[in-house]
């Protein structure tokens, strides 16, 4: 019986890819998708996650809508530039119509799915933390029903946002120290600094495209990322950030961990939404540093390349 999965996102190119792989894991079950502002603002993060799930004929799931900003600052940085203005890489209108929105809001329905649950239950939080930190907040009687959660995000060695900060860490700090140094829910965190490692070289794409149509349509909605990287980078490679921590939550192991004790930095400075390794007690993340990077693209692959069978 596989275990249930929440993917909380803001799609966002590389979540498109990681729901689509969510999906695409016989070893979970993914009971809900939730989003959040993040890449690009609430209501076109909530339209993708619907679009996404209508192309792989999956609208059983349902998409339920949260928070529309950070706990406590307006969002410094939006991501337009990097996702496209609509957060799939232009493509947004080739998908489906998404279909209607739960009518109870994420949280709720984050809430609802752990009451349910009669084994535990894994988070996958690939855009901001503000969800997770407010159903944490809201909800404390149903974290025991938290197996893990697998967060993308945060940098140890350089940022994509600030020099320090890694986005989805410096789009919400104050939610994300709450949930990275003040909560004791079991908590991997997959790190900037490994996902960029975990690239994907350009011809995995091509073999991406080659997989069918559904394969196609993910294939050309990370074209826009391919080529912004190639641009800026000079190297022909998509980094799929969020695809490597959904394939950690669905197959457990597949990265390397350390634990760490973290904090956020939540000053208003420059350095706000820098990711620290601290001294402090308390409950380690486990920090994932490693991976056999060539058998993760390949399983990643293997695993996308099932949606169009
Ligand atoms: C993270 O930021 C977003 O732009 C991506 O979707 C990913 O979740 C990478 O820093
Ligand atoms: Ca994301």
């Amino acid at each position: 019986m596989p275990n249930p999965l929440v993917i909380d996102t803001d799609p966002g190119i590389d979540d498109a890819v990681a729901l689509l792989l969510g999906l695409a894991c016989p070893e979970v079950r993914v009971a809900a998708a939730t989003t959040v502002f993040g890449n690009v603002g609430l209501a076109t993060t909530t339209a993708n996650a619907g679009r996404l799930l209508a192309m792989a004929g999956r609208t059983d799931v349902p998409v339920a809508a949260g928070a529309a900003r950070p706990l406590v600052f307006p969002q410094a940085q939006r991501a337009g530039e990097v996702h496209h203005e609509d957060g799939l890489g232009g493509r947004a209108d080739t998908l489906p119509t998404p279909p209607p929105v739960h009518p109870d809001g994420a949280v709720e329905v984050l809430a609802g799915v752990l009451r349910a649950a009669d084994r535990p239950v894994t988070l996958a939080p690939i855009g901001p933390l503000t969800n997770i930190a407010l159903l944490l907040a809201s909800h404390p009687e149903l974290t025991p029903k938290i197996g893990r959660i697998v967060a993308m995000g945060g940098a140890i060695s350089g940022g994509n946002t600030t020099p320090t900060a890694e986005f989805n860490v410096h789009c919400d700090p104050e939610a994300a120290h709450r949930v990275l140094a003040e909560e004791s829910v079991p908590i991997t965190l997959v790190p900037l600094d490994l996902t960029l490692r975990c690239a994907m070289p350009g011809e995995w794409v091509d073999r991406l495209a080659a997989g069918g149509p559904r394969c196609a349509t993910l294939a050309a909605i990370t074209e826009y990322y391919r080529a912004r990287f190639r641009a800026r980078r000079g190297v022909d490679a998509v980094p799929l950030h969020d695809a490597v921590a959904v394939l950690e939550a669905a197959c457990p192991g597949t990265l390397r961990t350390e634990p760490m004790h973290l904090a956020v930095d939540c000053a208003p400075a420059a350095d706000r939404g820098t990711l620290r390794v601290t001294n402090a007690g308390g409950r380690p993340v486990e920090v994932a540093v490693d991976a056999d990077i060539s058998a993760l693209h390949a399983e990643i692959l293997r695993r996308l390349l099932t949606i169009d069978t």
